[in-house]
């Protein structure tokens, strides 16, 4: 386990405790007086019986008692102390990496979440930096402490008598030894069921996204079994490390009493050949009993720093990541600075691209498309023909794998991503709600800059102004999901947050989900407020939508089959657009008819 400790795995940690230096210098100090302390009883305990065998007069009893009460009241308030400032300090680094890593995951590509599940990057960023903070607030100081109050024990009992002092510190030594062994042992184990619960977090966090969906087709009896199967791997890694870890407790056990043992019959043996005070025999027996509890402890922070250190790992590994849409800065084979976008509509070029999503065949091909700026352009093409992808392409949410996408004739590889993301605005065929309020859902919490005032006239420009003035809290409306609006209601309700935006580029993918005639002739009309004075490209499922634009693509396969005026196309009989036209746009969600 230590053999494959990188350098940089502890970076991430050292780097945020950096700004705590001088709390953690105090707090050590403070701990080393902690765990002194209480070495103070068993010597005052010793001392208070062979005076009261010695008959000393009850002023020096009641003073050794008052001193020992004082030592040990001292010892506790320190420690309540210690405890209190490692909290604090462990929560202050566990916090800013959590958010460095939150804000890291965001930053990532959409191929890398495609890979890592909702559930394991909660994992990374929640429930290992937990495990870190509750190792670093509690334990890491507790276990320098404890090895400090081991070490004490030995030294103090050493005095008392050294063969006993030797007893005490082999009984520990081999205790150690034990559990450390133990603990290696079982690492393994701890570390797959790790791995195992971030697998059933992942899973069912995916069940529970697509509750309906699997509720509807029955299919819960599958997803009970996955769970089931996740459960009971669980329970066999468990059951594994658990019977490592506890079997190193029965063997430190059973050391620690060997050595109680043979300490009590060294000093009984000492002092029948009145070598020791009965003081010093109860003192030394303490200690034997004593240097237990912080090896125990030991051994439990052990096992929470290994937890923490593999934390640590999967924290470094995260933040090394890097997203394949680097920043102009850090995109090493594009030449050229960084060139933001200009205002108003933008023109739209593609140039003999070709999108593929990791290692999966390409999704796009020879794809060559220009608009001219404040150009609509209406996109058709059956189901998993490409569309939602080639308006991926024109937002940068992917890279194309050949040729180059440029807006405003500036190749998006140059665009600032903050500057690219002002100047675009997408709606997606799922609009995602959030469990906030109305005025949050359509800001996206304040990421764009509106006043009340604004918000309600982009609703109202959308066609949402009647429900939002029914509502009795209006913007301070709590949504739940995306329980409260239908699919077209959350498109609705998305075209506002466009147009607070004003991009000079609009992609707008349709919901396919069928709509009842009267949102979707809101949506229709909403459409066309949306595009108007913007360059747009709208992925449509229904002919109605596409009466606005301009021109109109036809994808199929991958490949663009069909490009043209749209009033041409759709005088043009024999053309795909004219064909399905006729055919009554039934087919559109269907299929183009070829
Ligand atoms: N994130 C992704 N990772 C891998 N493959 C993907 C991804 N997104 C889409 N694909 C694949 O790319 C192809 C094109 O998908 P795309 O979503 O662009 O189709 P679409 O035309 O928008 O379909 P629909 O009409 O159903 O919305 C499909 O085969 C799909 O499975
Ligand atoms: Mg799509």
């Amino acid at each position: 386990m230590p053999g494959d400790h990188e350098p940089s795995d502890l970076r991430p940690l050292l780097e945020r405790l950096r700004p705590e230096r001088r709390g953690l210098a105090a707090l050590t100090a403070l701990l080393v007086l902690a765990m002194g302390l209480p070495l103070a009883g068993p010597v005052l305990v010793g001392r208070f019986i062979d005076s009261a065998l010695a008959g000393d007069p009850t002023a020096t009893l009641v003073g050794l008692a008052a001193f020992f009460l004082a030592a040990t009241l001292a010892g506790d308030g320190l420690q309540l102390l210690v405890a209190w400032l490692s909290v604090r300090l462990a929560w202050r680094v566990g916090n800013r990496l959590r958010t460095d890593l939150c804000r890291h995951a965001l930053s990532l590509d959409l191929t890398w979440h495609g890979e890592h599940s909702p559930g394991q990057l909660i994992e990374r960023i929640d429930g290992d930096v937990d495990a870190l903070t509750r190792f670093s607030s509690t334990a890491v100081l507790q276990l320098a402490g404890n090895a400090l109050m081991v070490l004490g024990t030995v030294v103090v009992a050493s005095f008392i008598d050294w063969r006993a002092g030797l007893l005490v510190f082999g009984a520990s030594a081999v205790a150690s030894v034990v559990l450390i062994l133990f603990r290696q042992a079982a690492v393994p184990y701890w570390d797959d069921e790790r791995e195992v619960q971030s697998q059933l977090y992942g899973d069912l966090e995916e069940r529970l996204g697509g509750l309906e969906d699997l509720r509807a087709n029955g299919a819960g009896g599958w997803a009970l079994h996955r769970l089931h199967h996740h459960s009971a791997g669980w329970w066999r890694t468990a059951r594994r490390a658990a019977i490592w870890g506890d079997g190193s407790i029965a063997g430190a056990s059973l050391a620690f009493a060997a050595g109680s043992v043979l300490t009590l019959t060294l000093g009984v043996w000492l002092h029948s050949q009145g070598q020791l005070s009965i003081g010093s025999v109860v003192a030394l027996f303490q200690f034997s009993q004593t240097v237990s509890d912080p090896l125990w402890q030991v051994s439990e922070q052990l096992a929470d720093m290994q937890k923490a250190a593999a934390g640590t790992r999967r924290a470094a590994r995260l933040l090394s990541e890097h997203s394949s849409l680097a920043d102009t800065k850090v995109d090493a084979d594009v030449d050229g600075a960084a060139a933001p976008l200009d205002d108003g509509p933008l023109s739209v070029d593609l140039a003999g691209v070709e999108l593929a999503y990791g290692d999966d065949p390409a999704v796009l091909s020879g794809i060559d498309l220009h608009l001219a700026p404040g150009t609509k352009l209406g996109v058709i093409g059956r189901t998993g023909s490409g569309k939602t992808s080639l308006g991926r392409l024109v937002l940068r949410l992917w890279d194309p794998t050949a040729g180059a996408v440029r807006l405003g004739g500036v190749d998006l590889r140059h665009v600032p991503a903050e500057n690219l993301r002002r100047r675009t605005a997408v709606v997606t065929q799922e609009v995602e709600l959030f469990r906030a309020n109305l005025r949050d859902n359509v800001t996206l919490f304040g990421a764009v800059e509106a006043t009340d005032a604004q918000v309600s006239a982009a609703l109202d420009e959308v066609g949402l102004g009647h429900w939002h003035r029914s509502l009795a809290a209006g913007l301070d409306t709590e949504l739940h999901g995306g329980g409260d609006l239908s699919a077209g209601e959350a498109q609705l309700l998305a075209f506002a947050r466009v147009l607070l935006v004003d991009p000079g580029l609009v992609v707008l993918d349709e919901a396919s989900s069928r709509l009842d005639p009267i949102t979707e002739s809101v949506l229709a009309q909403a459409t066309a407020r949306l595009v108007a004075g913007r360059t747009a490209i709208v992925i449509a499922h229904r002919l109605a939508t596409l009466d606005e634009v301009d021109q109109i693509v036809v994808l199929d396969g991958g490949r663009i089959i069909e490009h043209g005026d749209r009033a041409t196309l759709a005088a043009d009989s024999t053309s795909r657009y004219s064909r399905l036209r006729s055919a009554g746009g039934a087919a559109l969600v269907a299929g183009v008819p070829s």
